[in-house]
Formats: structure tokens, C-alpha cells, sequence
């Protein structure tokens, strides 16, 4: 595979007063620039997207990019729920077989209704026989998982604070990240309201609006970062059609398929972006992507192995606990974070040396995974 990433563009993650035009704009604008491209040096654009339509009554997003840059090349709205951004990474990647330059942007608008509201259109991305109409929207569906991995593997609800705690330090060290501004302690986590047992509003990652974007280049010339591997792979959309509720299948299987792409093994991982939407999705992760064994990614929290001086950080910029879950944008931004730690522009958050990266971004509660490994170039 011939992919190179060029240039990057992140809006600031939170609950923001500009519209879903704006936000898109504001991201594309600073990738191209990054990248000293103009839109027309672009051949073609993929545009990540979920709640669009339920949330602001806006579809159809490929023309609205047209209207905004008077685009005429190909554009296509990507959406596979939370995964939506990786997925259009995936495709654009993919589409360098016969483009030389591909733009890929997620968006998404989230704030503006109430919260039961955007749980409501959250929701979208579960079963609506199985899992929505029984009740178990997001928070639900994890909390099932978190239940089932420490009854099982005898993990704790300590072990999700520390995770919690680490996305918010490293957030603190983000300017762009939803909770940049926010000290968050044990305290404060543990006293939280409880949002359905065992999770606490810290274990969840918060309602967020923000877009990133990434320029995709088929030549080395300007690259910052290269793509070794990207891997999607699929699974049922309810967790009540699954035999298994501490692993996704569809993660493991992605996971095998990008370390075979790009040559290496889970060792190999200098740092990596997960898909913390709750903070258990992100101990299952370690273990899922071969970070630890089945059962032990408790002892990678434990040891501190994933905070930002340990052996394998995670989250550098805050995750999605933390860094926000604009889901469009989310797996758009992981590929920002990694591009920024690989060409060493990570600022007080840099990881020192790091050559190789993986970003594993999650559609609904695993019925989507997309895998993309990067790596430095000199
Ligand atoms: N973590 C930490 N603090 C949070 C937070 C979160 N996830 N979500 C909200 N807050 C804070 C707000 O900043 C606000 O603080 P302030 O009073 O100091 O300003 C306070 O909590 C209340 O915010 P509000 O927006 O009213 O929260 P809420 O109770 O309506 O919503 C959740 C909280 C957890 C229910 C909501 O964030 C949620 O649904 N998250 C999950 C989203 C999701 O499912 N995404 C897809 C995953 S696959």
C-alpha cells in the first residue's frame, strides 16, 4: 500500500457554537494548509458522518462540501456509526489506487438538542428491535460489558478509574480536547453520578461537537506519517447476537489482519489511539488488539504501562473519555494524533521516539472495527 498523510486539521472538541458547516470548514482549511495544498489539489473527498440528519437535519453532506469549497470532483459521505471516521480513512486510503490526493473529514454536531435527545440518536447505532426498544442504549451496552469482564476475569472498577484518570491528564496537555481545561481527580470521579452500574459519568466519554480532517498523498514527497495498514472488519449490530461480551470479534479480526499487513506484531506498537467511548471499551481494546492476553489488561492499567512516559502510551491526546467523541470525527482525529506524535509536532504531550502507531476505532458496541497502523518516515 502506497499512503502518506500530508497535512491535518482538528477543530477543538466540546460543546462549540459554530455549525456543522463551520466546524467542517474550520478542519479542512487547516489540513490543507498544513499540507501547503489547496482544494484544487484534490481529486477526491470523503466525508465521515453519523447523526447528521437525526441531529441537525442535515444530509446529503458530499454536496453541502461542494457548496462550501465549489467542489465538483467525487465526494461521498462515509457512515458506520462511531466508526464512521476510520471507515472513511479506510476508503480514502483504498481510493489512492486511483487518486493521487484523497481529503478525508469527519464531522459532527451533537450538542444543540438535549441529552436524551442525542442518546436517542446514539442509539441509531444499536439494534432498534434488539437493543433499542429493550432499553439498552450506550451506557447500558458497556456497563453489560464491564459487568462481564469483572466477573469473569476478576478486573475492577479501580482499574477504569486509572484509565479515566490518564485520558483526563492527558487531555489537560491538549488545547483542542474537550475537558483541556477541566482537573479531574479520584474524587471527583468516584463521587459522579452513577450512570448505569458499574459506569459513572467519568467512565463515559462526554457529548461533543468538532471535526478533523487528514490529506491523503500517494507520493512520499510531503509526508508526515505513513500508512502500513488498514483493516476494517464486521459483526453483528446487537450484543444480544453475540456469544462473547468481553472481546469484539470484529476488533480481533482487524487487528490480525493490519499487524500481517504492516509486518509486525502488537510489540511493535510504540504508542496508540483506542476507542475509549466508555472506559472499559478501552481495557477490552488492550486485550482485543494483542496489547495483553484475555483477562490482563488489567495489569497493563495497573503497572501505569499506558500512561504518557510508560511503556505503550494510549490516548495521548485524552481519548475519546476525554479528548470528546464528535463521532464523525473521532477516528479522523486518532490518525491526527498519531500524525502529530510521528512527526514529533505533539508538543507537551510528545512521546519520545515513537516509529510505529495504531489508531482502532469502533463502530456501535463492535459491530463496526477499522485498524489503521502508522508509521514515521525520516
Ligand atoms: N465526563 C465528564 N464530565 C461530563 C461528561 C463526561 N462524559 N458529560 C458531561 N459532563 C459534565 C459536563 O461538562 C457538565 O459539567 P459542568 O456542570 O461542570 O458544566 C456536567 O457533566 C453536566 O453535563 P450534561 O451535558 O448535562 O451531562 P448529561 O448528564 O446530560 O450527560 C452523559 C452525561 C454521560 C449521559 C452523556 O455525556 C452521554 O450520554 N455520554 C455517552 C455518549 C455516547 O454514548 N457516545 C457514543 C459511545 S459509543
Amino acid at each position: 500500500m502506497t499512503a502518506f498523510i500530508t497535512g491535518t486539521g482538528k477543530t477543538k472538541f466540546g460543546v462549540l457554537s459554530e455549525s456543522l458547516s463551520q466546524l467542517l470548514q474550520k478542519a479542512v482549511d487547516e489540513c490543507l494548509e498544513n499540507a501547503g495544498r489547496t482544494i484544487n489539489d484534490v481529486d477526491a473527498v470523503y466525508l465521515a458522518n453519523f447523526l447528521g440528519g437525526p441531529q441537525e437535519s442535515q444530509l446529503h453532506l458530499n454536496a453541502l462540501f461542494s457548496s462550501i469549497y465549489g467542489f465538483e470532483k467525487p465526494a461521498l459521505r462515509v457512515e458506520a456509526a462511531c466508526a464512521s471516521g476510520a471507515v472513511a480513512l479506510n476508503q480514502g486510503i483504498a481510493a489512492l489506487q486511483k487518486f493521487d490526493r484523497v481529503l478525508v473529514v469527519g464531522v459532527e454536531k451533537l450538542s444543540g438538542t438535549d441529552s436524551k435527545t442525542a442518546s436517542s440518536s446514539i442509539a441509531m447505532a444499536g439494534g432498534r428491535i434488539l437493543d433499542q426498544q429493550n432499553g439498552i442504549i450506550f451506557p447500558a451496552a458497556y456497563a453489560l460489558l464491564a459487568q462481564q469482564h469483572f466477573l469473569r476475569y476478576g478486573s475492577s472498577i479501580d482499574d477504569l478509574t486509572l484509565i479515566s484518570l490518564k485520558n483526563h491528564a492527558n487531555a489537560n496537555l491538549n488545547p483542542k480536547a474537550h475537558f483541556y481545561s477541566k482537573n479531574v481527580t479520584r474524587e471527583m470521579i468516584e463521587q459522579s453520578p452513577l450512570v448505569s452500574t458499574p459506569l459513572r459519568l467519568f467512565d463515559c466519554s462526554p457529548i461533543s461537537d468538532g471535526a478533523a480532517a487528514v490529506l491523503l498523498e500517494k507520493d512520499a514527497g510531503r509526508a508526515r506519517a505513513r500508512v502500513s495498514a488498514s483493516q476494517l472488519r464486521t459483526d453483528t449490530i446487537s450484543l444480544i447476537e453475540r456469544n462473547d461480551l468481553t472481546s469484539f470479534k470484529a476488533v480481533r479480526q482487524a487487528a490480525a489482519a493490519a499487524y500481517a499487513e504492516a509486518g509486525i506484531t502488537p510489540a511493535d506498537v510504540d504508542l496508540a489511539e483506542v476507542h475509549d467511548c466508555f472506559t472499559i471499551a478501552e481495557l477490552v481494546a488492550y486485550e482485543d488488539l494483542g496489547f495483553a492476553s484475555a483477562g490482563e489488561g488489567k495489569q497493563l492499567v495497573r503497572s501505569h504501562a499506558t500512561e504518557l512516559n510508560g511503556a505503550l502510551p494510549v490516548n495521548t491526546d485524552g481519548g475519546l473519555k476525554a479528548d470528546g467523541h464528535p463521532i464523525g470525527a473521532t477516528g479522523v482525529a486518532q490518525a491526527v494524533e498519531l500524525t502529530l506524535q510521528l512527526s514529533r509536532e505533539a508538543g507537551k504531550r510528545q512521546v519520545d521516539g515513537a516509529k510505529t502507531g495504531l489508531c482502532h476505532n469502533v463502530g456501535g458496541i463492535g459491530g463496526t472495527a477499522a485498524i489503521q497502523v502508522l508509521e514515521a518516515v525520516e
